[in-house]
């Protein structure tokens, strides 16, 4: 389980999450949506230990984030970025990929199982040795997921991660949400991803607006007709099969 403390996270000095409170559990899979600036990435961040915090504010399986070193902390929670250039460290798929998995001091035998798996499991073995950054964005993408994928973290969050993938990539990623056993967030913009979670919170101004089970959303009444919840439903409404109906609750 990871639990927040009242956390407080800042960019450069200006506070984005403020007392913010909220526990993650094992095995849940989270969405987290949100009008853009609302905090999703500094939270993502902050929960994976690349923002710091103060002592106390974030407890990840009963261990104060603060002390963990980053080998075991990268083992727990894994973080993948919208835009995975900036993830990258080498000038070579496979070497990409065993990066991560040196760093959290897997035995020279099982990186090459763990490459080997996840070449196979995400289809990259045409680009295996290609430089990262000279793949399309798609291909960036995947790679990025593999190479966190590979650590097996328990907690893994997905930040705006499908942006850029073509269909086929994203229905592979969409696969590895349903199968995962790992604790997944999911930030996202993309309504349709809602269902892949078994619980949804808006994120707004560093606050949560709204935290519930996503069978519930349909008969909530948290969705104001001006809130931003209602306005990013709108905007994506061809992609929400309940709009019609969450517009007749609304009336
Ligand atoms: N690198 C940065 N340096 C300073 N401020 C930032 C940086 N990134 C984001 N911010 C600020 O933090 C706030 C929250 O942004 P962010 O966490 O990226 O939100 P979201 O992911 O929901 O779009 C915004 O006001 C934004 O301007
Ligand atoms: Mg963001």
């Amino acid at each position: 389980m990871i639990k927040t403390y009242s956390l407080t996270l800042k960019r450069d000095e200006k506070i984005v999450i403020q007392n913010f409170d909220f526990t993650w559990n094992k095995g849940e899979k989270v969405v987290l949506v949100g009008p853009t600036g609302g905090g999703k990435t500094t939270l993502a961040l902050g929960l994976s230990g690349i923002i710091q915090c103060e002592p106390g504010n974030i407890v990840i399986d009963s261990m104060d984030i603060v002390d963990f070193d980053l080998s075991s902390l990268r083992k727990k929670i894994g973080i993948i970025f919208q835009d995975p250039e900036t993830q990258f460290v080498t000038t070579d798929v496979g070497r990409e990929i065993g990066f991560g998995l040196s760093n959290i001091n897997k035995e020279r035998s099982e990186i090459k199982d763990r490459i080997a798996a996840v070449v196979e499991d995400f289809n990259l073995k045409h680009i295996l040795n290609r430089d990262p950054s000279s793949l399309s964005a798609g291909e960036k993408q995947m790679v990025a997921i593999a190479s966190v994928y590979a650590m097996q973290p328990e907690y893994l969050i997905f930040d705006e991660v499908t942006s850029f993938l073509d269909r086929k990539s994203r229905e592979r990623i969409y696969e590895l949400w349903e199968d995962t056993g790992s604790s997944i967030l999911i930030i996202t913009q993309n309504f349709q991803e809602i269902n892949f979670g078994e619980r949804v919170i808006l994120l707004e101004d560093g606050k949560i607006n709204f935290d519930a089970k996503t069978g519930d959303l349909e008969g909530s009444s948290h969705f104001a007709y001006d809130s931003a919840f209602f306005n990013l439903l709108r905007k994506n409404k061809d992609d929400i099969p309940q709009y019609e109906r969450i517009l007749e609750l609304l009336k």
